[in-house]
């Protein structure tokens, strides 16, 4: 597009994804808003030369579940420091430069209920600006400590590693389970992993409740993951507030489609196949009528609750509080979630 529409892009008050009533994160509002003035702080450097820009970013505020993953996390271990709030802008910093990148990747036009970054400056912008995403919230977390800058590194690598594993299996319609779940493990799990060892990381938790905590987010992640590509499916755009559909129009199984090409007679299989790959009119019914015949939503469905109920199993070592009652609440809300 360009700078034409830049101009037309929705103001604040018309497309703000984060709604603080619509998600459960009270008792570390606060926090969330430091983490918030954090990112601000950040990129507010280069208001002078690509204003419309950073502006955007400041409109493009999603539910911020990674930060208050960790927040939540080190607040319901004992102790929550400033270091927890730099690190939560790290976080979010990452998740926001993976979308930016993600959506040039679907060819995504909406983004947090507005325009994403593709569709309003092109392609070129969106991987630099999602490359200074990536390098400054490094350099934000350098002056953390040695210990988090490795944890989020650790974790960036995997979740880089998982965009790209995808990107190469586009079109890959032999996609195994197990494929899939090795990549969404990478893509996605590896970040709310990195989140809930970061909320325990100088709280006051051992090293046995961190590896709970870690594998807390990890399991979260995947049920997260799973919801999410139900919705790309089946899920409704306005309430999403992002592009859906993108996975079957890129020719990237997710596990409905998955279980639904092993379960057909081989011939459906073949047939549907053979629809994906050719893509247009009517492929998006034809898999759903699939996905009906197999039972496929409802497999993935079950899978999803799985990892959620083993995500809210490991909470089990922290002590009872408020916080842990959102972290338990939070493994439901990743399957039923609409947005
Ligand atoms: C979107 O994550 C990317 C996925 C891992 C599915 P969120 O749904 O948490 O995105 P925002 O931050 O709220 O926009
Ligand atoms: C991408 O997965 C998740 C990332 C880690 C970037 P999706 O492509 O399913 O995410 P959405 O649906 O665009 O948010
Ligand atoms: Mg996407
Ligand atoms: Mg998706």
């Amino acid at each position: 597009m360009g700078a034409a529409m830049a101009t037309v892009l929705p103001s604040a008050t018309s497309g703000a994804g984060f709604k603080p009533h619509t998600m459960p994160f009270a008792p570390v509002a606060a926090d969330i808003a430091e983490a918030d003035r954090i990112f601000d702080r950040t990129l507010a450097p280069y208001k002078s030369p690509f204003g419309a820009l950073i502006e955007h970013l400041r409109h493009y505020r999603g539910k911020r579940l990674r930060p208050a993953l960790l927040l939540l996390t080190a607040k319901a271990c004992g102790k929550l420091t400033v270091t927890h709030h730099t690190l939560a802008a790290a976080v979010e910093m990452i998740h926001t430069a993976t979308l930016v990148h993600d959506d040039v990747l679907d060819e995504a036009e909406l983004r947090r209920h507005i325009p994403t970054v593709n569709a309003g400056w092109g392609n070129k912008v969106s991987i630099l600006l999602g490359d200074m995403l990536f390098t400054h919230a490094f350099h934000l977390t350098s002056t953390v400590d040695g210990r988090a800058c490795n944890i989020i590194g650790e974790a960036t690598n995997r979740v880089c590693a998982g965009e790209l594993r995808q990107v190469t299996e586009r079109g890959n319609l032999e996609l195994t389970e197990s494929d899939y779940f090795a990549i969404i493990d990478g893509k996605t799990a590896a970040l709310t992993e990195c989140c809930g060892r970061l909320g325990a990381l100088d709280s006051g938790a051992s090293e046995e409740v961190a590896t709970k905590l870690a594998n807390f987010g990890r399991n979260l992640g995947l049920a997260f993951q799973i919801a999410d590509d139900l919705l790309d499916l089946v899920g409704n755009e306005e309430l999403a507030g992002k592009t859906l559909g993108t996975d079957l129009e890129q020719q990237k199984l997710t596990l409905p489609v998955i279980h639904s090409l092993h379960r057909l007679p081989a011939t459906e299989s073949a047939q549907l196949r053979n629809s994906i790959r050719t893509g247009g009119e009517g492929v998006g019914l034809r898999v759903l009528h699939a996905l009906e015949k197999t039972q496929s939503l409802a497999y993935a469905k079950r899978k999803a609750e799985e990892f959620a109920r083993a995500a809210r199993q490991e909470l089990d070592c922290l002590q009872r509080s408020d916080c842990r009652t959102i972290l338990e609440s939070l493994t439901e809300w990743s399957v039923r979630r609409e947005k």
